[in-house]
């Protein structure tokens, strides 16, 4: 989604600001556009389309000023021109801003601004906020004070950066669903939408609350809610590294992430499992874990590829801790008025803590009454800072568009949520055991799996050029299907679909024909046999079967097309390893393709509208 960053102090801001842009490039975007204050004089140069071309647009522009703002837009409101790209400004063009998030009610605002001489110039809702601005300042009042006022009127989400001619040392923040992080530096400062985008420069920051404003000069700032009343700020520390977000090699995030497994499953474990007990410890549900352990139903409720990890997380707690799951993807659990009762746990997961969707069910289910607890990639994000209690999946900074590590980090993460509960009731030690032992055993095998990638490579080579692929499992494997197909549309362009493998033969199966290649997770779990008939299915009908086995089942051979062989555990702890060809597959036709695998048309990393 739109991504924000902003500096103020000695420094020429330009460079400092395109870096930013260019760290933010991977939440996605489709426009860009970069303002300048120097004296007295605002600059703004905007552009459609990738960074590299606003940077091309800038060549030969001296753009000087220590003072500015500038932003990457996904565009909601219109469509992505240049004319509708942030920064905005207000009719006098004395006031200038970005703005992540949604104006609701701006056709209501802009009717009674019209109504009162302003005139707009672009179809987006954020120009809005600005006219409302210059409104309420026209009127007499402070310019911080018509900041605020202009906020208050506003219905929906934000998180603003502004400048100004009225008061041109400052930098003016607000957040409001959309979030904002401050970066405080030695006489400079800078603001971004996350902290990859200010992380270069300094690891001292604070995260702004919903409902707070924060008005920054090069030497210092002042944060206050929007009825001001002063707030103190504790500044943190961001602990990852610059390298963490960088490609370190590899010719995309995407698959530096892929390959980043074996390591990040371990992390997710790290300090978790005892195994002399056959349990895991979660200290992050210290607070909740007598609701945890005592539920006596829970919620599963994510978006995406976390769904996913999700539907996995069903099947594990229902199967060991015999309590009754439910899985809903977050957008559908907000609307429809659940039936949560006080003794149900609601788990949120979540990559990047703070998709809306997502951020929306959690309140709802805290306002019914549940215990809420979160499955969170960042760190302080605010999904992760408003549930009750939970556990970091500790995968580092996801930054490829198409979610990788952070999938086998949950469903590691939900098999140690599934330990702790069940050891409470009737696993026994000795069964407990087994499992610590499989975890950790996982990193070897995703290693492993992570082997497969020249057998994968070649496979796609053959099959890049196809227009539809299905993709089958059973079991644990079925949502594997359902993630591995999400990867290879969203990357590739190529339609997908995942299926429960018995669930074909009810209506896909009329899809299959010689050119409909069918990827089927095949692994010898206790579905095992039943797969194999529908496999069967698939090749009286001539589909092409891409197989992923276990390893040494050579069974299947004479059977399909293709067997990628891939390490066995147990079920439960089967998609950590299958899903890893899957990635690797979708990787390589998209590359194949021509796709930008990082950046993938229209989507966004981290979703911040409905
Ligand atoms: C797919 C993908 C998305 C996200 C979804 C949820 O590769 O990245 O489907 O999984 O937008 O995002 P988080 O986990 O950040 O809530």
């Amino acid at each position: 989604m739109c991504g924000i960053v902003g500096y103020i102090g000695d420094r020429e801001a330009r460079p400092i600001l395109m870096d930013g842009l260019k760290r933010l490039e991977y939440r996605g975007y489709d426009s860009a556009g970069i303002a300048i204050i120097h004296k007295g004089r605002i600059s703004i140069t905007k552009q459609v389309g990738k960074i590299a071309a606003l940077e091309e647009d800038l060549n030969g522009t001296h753009l000087p000023g220590t003072l500015g703002i500038a932003h990457t837009r996904w565009a909601t409101h219109g469509e992505p021109n240049q004319t509708n790209a942030h920064p905005h400004t207000d009719g006098t063009g004395n006031i200038v801003l970005v703005h992540n998030g949604i104006i609701e009610n701006y056709n209501a605002l802009r009717k009674i601004l019209g109504e009162k001489g302003h005139t707009f110039r672009t179809e987006t809702d954020t120009e809005t906020i600005a006219h409302l601005i210059e409104e309420f300042y026209r009127n007499g009042t402070t310019f911080e004070e018509a900041f605020r006022m202009a906020l208050s009127e506003v219905d929906g989400t934000y998180g603003i950066a502004l400048i100004t001619k009225y008061e041109p040392d400052k930098i003016f923040c607000a957040r409001k669903g959309s979030p904002l992080v401050v970066g405080i530096g030695e006489g400079e400062n800078f603001i971004g939408s996350d902290a990859s985008a200010i992380i270069a420069h300094t690891r001292n920051v604070f995260y702004l609350e919903d409902g707070e404003i924060a008005v920054i000069s090069k030497d210092g700032f002042v944060t206050k809610t929007i009825e001001n009343e002063l707030v103190q700020k504790k500044i943190e520390k961001i602990s990852f590294d610059l390298e963490r977000i960088e490609k370190a090699g590899y010719p995309h995030f995407m698959l530096k992430e892929i390959y980043e497994q074996p390591h990040t499953v371990a992390d997710a474990m790290r300090g978790r499992l005892i195994e002399e007990e056959g349990v895991a410890k979660l200290g992050g549900l210290t607070p909740i874990l007598h609701n945890v352990l005592r539920s006596r139903k829970i919620f599963i409720t994510a978006c995406g590829t976390s769904y996913h990890a999700g539907l996995v997380g069903e099947y594990m707690l229902e199967q060991y801790c015999r309590v009754p799951v439910e899985v809903e993807y977050a957008s559908e659990f907000r609307y429809r008025d659940p039936i949560i009762e006080d003794d149900n746990l609601v788990v949120v997961i979540t990559q990047s803590g703070e998709t809306a969707d997502t951020l929306a069910a959690l309140r709802e289910a805290k306002r019914k009454g549940a215990t809420v607890m979160g499955l969170v990639n960042v760190v302080g994000s605010t999904i992760a800072r408003e549930t009750h209690g939970g556990t970091y999946i500790h995968a580092g900074p996801e930054i490829g568009v198409a979610s990788t590590k952070a999938f086998t980090s949950q469903v590691a993460a939900l098999t140690l949520l599934t330990l702790m509960i069940a050891r409470t009731k009737s696993m026994s030690a000795e069964d407990g055991r087994k499992i610590v032992k499989e975890m950790k055993d996982l990193p070897v095998k995703v290693e492993q799996a992570l082997k497969t990638a020249d057998l994968v490579q070649a496979i796609a080579e053959e099959f890049r050029d196809k227009r539809n692929f299905l993709y089958l499992g059973r079991g644990y494997n079925y949502p594997v299907a359902l993630e591995g197909a999400l990867k290879l549309k969203e990357i590739s362009y190529i339609h997908a679909e995942g299926y429960p493998a018995a669930e074909m033969k009810h209506g896909p199966i009329a899809l299959i024909d010689d050119d409909m290649p069918v990827v089927v997770i095949a692994t010898q779990d206790s579905t095992y046999e039943k797969i194999v008939s529908n496999i069967e299915e698939v090749k009286a009908r001539r589909g092409r079967v891409i197989a992923v086995v276990s390893e040494g089942d050579d069974k299947l051979d004479r059977l399909v097309d293709y067997t990628i062989p891939i390490p066995m555990t147990l079920d439960l702890l089967q998609p950590i390893i299958s899903i890893i060809p899957l990635q690797l597959l979708a990787y390589h036709i998209a590359v194949m393709r021509g796709c930008d695998v990082d950046q993938p048309r229209n989507l966004a990393k981290s979703v911040t509208v409905e």
